[in-house]
């Protein structure tokens, strides 16, 4: 097992393969800018450690994490068309420095790409990996569809919250663990094993989101802080706000869930003051916190190595206590 830094300097050396300047360039570019302006690189640093973590050469799992983090990045092209998202990683968003179409061409050929990596794995492993690889998808495409609906609907529950964040983020987190297995030819309990595990940190990760929308420092967080509430995102903030809050309180977050304004900043500050005073940013902690708890319990039948289990855990509790 190799420590966290350098499976995050193979998979850029492997990333640098797959730029190739190619025309048309108002097809390719975009694609290269937004792989190329970085991120955490989270889902293929999990690929590669979970092919390790079941004694195959991480450079075999080079393809498949890839391929997650291509489809991670047409994902995030295609959501901030749909979010209205100015800012990705500090830098404009596609559909910002170029326009909507080139976004959602750009993307559509970063999904293909990202299919046609797996055709560098013998058939075997290619159709375990192009059949998780489908499933994931279409789950992300109807988690985001969710999202949409819940923005103009006033009755979201938090379980149907729940269930949105686990479609649209993390069953991929889940999946480019479970390619690691699959590529490591590791048995099908264990590849589960490791997709539980994954989807349960996935969640924790989204809540982790949601809360940085909100929380995070403009300096450093690198995408526009409140973008999710101007947009009226239904994030469990807010749905433990509502439920937290008196009758007037409630009344006068809902209210403003309605509203649109020019000038969003009043609003972001009033609801942001909501979702402190009402206990629900202390709330989505602990949420945070549990789920977190729950993908380590995944581990405790996992007949991997307690060194392992240590690595996953740390990275798991980093994931938890990030900033960006
Ligand atoms: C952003 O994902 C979208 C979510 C699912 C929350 P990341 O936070 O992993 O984005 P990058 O790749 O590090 O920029
Ligand atoms: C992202 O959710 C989920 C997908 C991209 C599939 P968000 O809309 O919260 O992600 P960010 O905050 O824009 O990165
Ligand atoms: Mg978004
Ligand atoms: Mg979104
Ligand atoms: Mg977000």
């Amino acid at each position: 097992m190799q420590n966290i830094q350098s499976y995050q300097e193979a998979f850029l050396n492997h990333l640098d393969t797959f730029i190739k300047p190619k025309e048309p360039t108002s097809l390719y570019n975009p694609i290269y800018y937004i792989i190329k302006l970085g991120g955490k690189r989270l889902r293929p640093t999990l690929t590669l450690m979970t092919a390790e973590i079941f004694g195959c050469d991480y450079q075999k799992a080079l393809d498949a994490a890839l391929s997650v983090e291509v489809f991670h990045n047409f994902s995030l092209v295609h959501d901030d068309i749909m979010d209205d998202a100015p800012l990705r990683r500090g830098k404009e968003t596609v559909h910002e420095k170029w326009d909507i179409n080139t976004g959602i061409l750009s993307g559509d050929a970063m999904l293909i790409m990202a299919y046609q990596l797996f055709e560098n794995y013998e058939p075997k492993v290619f159709q375990s990996l192009a059949k998780l690889f489908s499933k994931t998808a279409l789950e992300v495409c109807e988690g985001q569809q969710y999202d949409v609906d819940f923005e103009t609907r006033d009755d979201v529950t938090i379980p149907e919250y729940l269930k949105m964040i686990e479609y649209k983020t993390a069953v991929l987190v889940g999946a480019a663990m479970k390619m690691g297995a699959i590529v490591a030819e590791a048995s099908e309990s264990c590849q589960n094993s490791m997709y539980e595990f994954g989807k349960n940190l996935g969640i924790a990760f989204q809540l982790q989101d949601d809360y940085l929308d909100a929380f995070g420092n403009p300096e450093t967080f690198g995408k526009q802080v409140g973008g999710d509430i101007i947009e009226n995102k239904k994030t469990y903030l807010y749905l433990n706000a509502l439920n937290f809050s008196s009758a007037e309180d409630k009344r006068q977050l809902e209210h403003l869930y309605s509203v649109n304004p020019s000038d969003p900043s009043e609003k972001i500050d009033t609801v942001k003051h909501y979702f402190i005073s009402s206990g629900s940013a202390e709330a989505t902690k602990k949420e945070i916190e549990n789920y977190t708890k729950k993908a380590f319990s995944v581990l405790e039948h996992l007949k991997i190595s307690e060194e392992n289990k240590h690595i996953l855990k740390t990275f798991g509790t980093n994931l938890m206590t990030r900033n960006v």
